[in-house]
């Protein structure tokens, strides 16, 4: 989605912005720009593309204001090109914009009416025109700013700046994230705390409904009411290291590798591995007292859930309803008052599982956030925050946030277990014991890296792939899809093997690989029958087992990965990694984008 970064410098501030940029770059972006003012007058450059060609612009025709504002855009309203770039301008105002103006048609319609000439296709540019109305019809540049606010429907992040003015930059929030980074005689605004890092890790978030002025030497909050409001300062985690990949050729490898340290961290959480317990939590409901609760989340997160639903049920016997958040907010579920609400999100900023959250807020069941950004809305609106400890994830195909989730989510059902005594001690110590052995157990199966690479060659020569599995294998099987299409651009669906004769089994052929996901499990044998179908019909099979499933599948395949041995309870998180390192080395070899594939965002902070 769109970043935003807003500089009131001491010294040229257009380098510093492009930085800053970068540094939201993971959020996924097709087109930058920066506007200064340098002495009295607007200037701006803009870019399609990376923010490599803004540098260029740059470099050809610097810009050397001490106060500005930069861009990076994610294309909703019109193409992605220069002209739709941001910032937009009009008669001395200049506008950068995160989110969607719901009204801009019929505000489009009255300005036109009015004499503004539009030179973009963006719904931002209505704001630029608006706020210049305000300032033509006598308006103080703060009061312009405030009086185009109130006119605007939708959910939108803005930074504003006046030809006229070196010291203001206005900054507003409905929605997408905005934060106000506090320096020594100099200000900041930006999407988040990554992008301010480092300038200071002094902020302030702004709240939805919340704007604000920010100078040199001070930044005040107001509310739509323009009531002065406080809002906490406060030191933010992040720090500049972040945007590293270390010596990998993309954040997604960097960030599969350090899984077995992010999931031993994450676990260690939650979990006593002295005495082989959960550890109690403070949380705002009991789980012995619920008779549900509800989960919801969008694409990879939602996918996490669905696992967590199977160790949930199974182990403390306690019904989920899970939805993918786009569908939950607007379904208008009934919410059992004895029941508790979690939200699945790495980034805490996703618009529709935020509004989910919010249904269920409103309907007064205590809320849990499963988040890996801590300082994010969706931690900050939740009753508790059960972090998952994958730190930044960058890739915008998630893959240590997602086994981190698993580990909150096995760590909570545990738990659940205990609480409602579904679970005996012995088999809570089992399980936590099992839980420990996950990062043994990833560590080994990074090593089959080699092996994997090779098949991804032969993949990237398909068109379409079939992802089978049963049980928690199912949603895993999706995840395997997700994550093909998203970063290798093969077009791949995820099902529950049961399902493959109610209509995908149609689509078998010998160019149709099938990959399935089968450890030697309870239900192993079923899947193997599902294979048998697949190989009777000409499907190239890839079996992704263990040493017993290798031995006992009696089916041909194409390719045989064999994982070791590993309990139950930990499959879904050793099972992601080979899914993850195909998509991977496919992309790779389709030489496609990796860490920013085409059309996708990091933070989808629009629904
Ligand atoms: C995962 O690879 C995706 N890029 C995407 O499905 C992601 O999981 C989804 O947008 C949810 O994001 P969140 O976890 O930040 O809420």
């Amino acid at each position: 989605m769109c970043g935003i970064v807003g500089i009131v410098g001491r010294g040229p501030v257009a380098p510093l912005i492009v930085d800053a940029l970068k540094r939201l770059e993971y959020r996924g972006y097709d087109s930058a720009g920066v506007a200064t003012i340098e002495a009295g007058v607007l200037g701006r450059r803009r870019a399609e593309g990376k923010l490599v060609n803004l540098e260029k612009r740059l470099n050809a025709e610097p810009l050397d204001g001490k106060i500005g504002i930069g861009h990076t855009r994610w294309a909703t309203h019109g193409v992605p090109n220069e002209t739709n770039a941001h910032p937009h301008f009009s008669n001395g105002v200049a506008v950068v914009h995160n989110g969607i103006i719901e009204n801009f048609a019929s505000l489009r319609d009255e300005l036109i009416a009015d004499g503004y000439v539009f030179s973009s296709q963006t719904d931002t540019e209505v704001v630029a025109h608006l706020i210049a109305r305000e300032l033509k019809r006598g308006a103080d540049p703060v009061a312009a700013a405030h009086g185009t606010l109130k006119q605007l429907e939708g959910a939108f992040a803005l930074a504003i700046m006046f030809q006229g003015d070196e010291d203001l930059i206005v900054g507003a929030r409905n929605g997408p994230p905005l934060a106000v980074g506090h320096g020594e005689g100099e200000m900041f605004l930006g999407s988040d705390a990554i992008a301010l890092a480092p300038f200071t890790n002094s902020v302030t978030y702004l709240e939805d409904g919340d704007w604000a002025t920010i100078r040199r030497d001070k930044a005040e909050i107001f509310d739509m009411d323009g009531a002065r409001v406080e809002r906490k300062r406060q030191q933010s985690l992040s720090t500049s290291y972040m945007v590293d990949k270390g010596n990998r050729r993309h954040f997604m490898e960097k960030e599969i590798h350090e899984q077995p340290e992010v999931i031993s961290h994450t676990l260690a959480h939650y979990l006593d591995f002295t005495s082989d317990s959960s550890k109690p939590l403070d949380l705002p409901f009991d789980f012995a007292k619920l008779d549900r609760i509800a989960i919801s989340a969008c694409g990879t997160a939602y996918l996490s859930g669905l696992i967590g639903k199977y160790w949930f049920e199974r182990l403390a016997r306690l019904p989920v309803d899970i939805d993918i958040a786009s569908e939950f907010r607007y379904r208008e579920m009934p919410i059992s008052k004895d029941s508790a609400a979690f939200f699945i999100s790495q980034s805490g900023e996703t618009a529709d599982t935020l509004a989910s959250l919010r249904y269920c807020r409103s309907a007064g069941v205590p809320i849990g956030a499963i988040v890996n950004v801590r300082e994010s809305t969706i931690a900050r609106e939740s009753d508790v925050v059960l972090p998952t400890l994958a730190g930044p994830e960058i890739g915008v195909a998630s893959t240590k946030a997602f086994t981190c989730q698993l580990s909150v989510l096995a760590s909570l059902a545990v738990r659940a277990g205990v609480a409602r005594g579904t679970i005996s001690r012995e088999q809570e110590k089992a399980l936590v014991h099992q839980l420990s052995e996950a990062p043994r157990f990833a560590t080994q199966v990074l090593k089959l890296e080699e092996q994997i690479e090779k098949l991804a060659r032969d993949l990237s020569r398909y068109h379409h792939v079939l992802y089978l599995g049963r049980d928690t294998n199912f949603p895993l099987a999706m995840e395997g899809a997700l994550k093909l299409k998203e970063i290798s651009y093969i077009h791949a669906e995820g099902y529950a093997a049961g399902e493959l004769k109610h209509g995908p089994i149609a689509l078998i052929d010998e160019n149709m690989p099938v990959i399935v996901i089968a450890p030697h499990d309870r239900i192993f044998e079923k899947t193997v029958s599902n294979m048998q179908e697949v190989a009777a019909r000409g499907g190239k099979i890839i079996l992704i087992t263990d040493k017993k499933g290798a031995a006992l599948a009696s089916v041909k395949t194409m390719e045989t990965i064999v994982l070791p041995d590993v309990p139950e309870i930990i499959a879904p998180l050793i099972y992601a990694l080979p899914i993850q390192m195909l998509a991977y080395f496919t992309a790779v070899f389709m030489g496609t984008d990796v860490d920013q594939p085409r059309n996708l965002a990091k933070s989808v902070t629009v629904e």
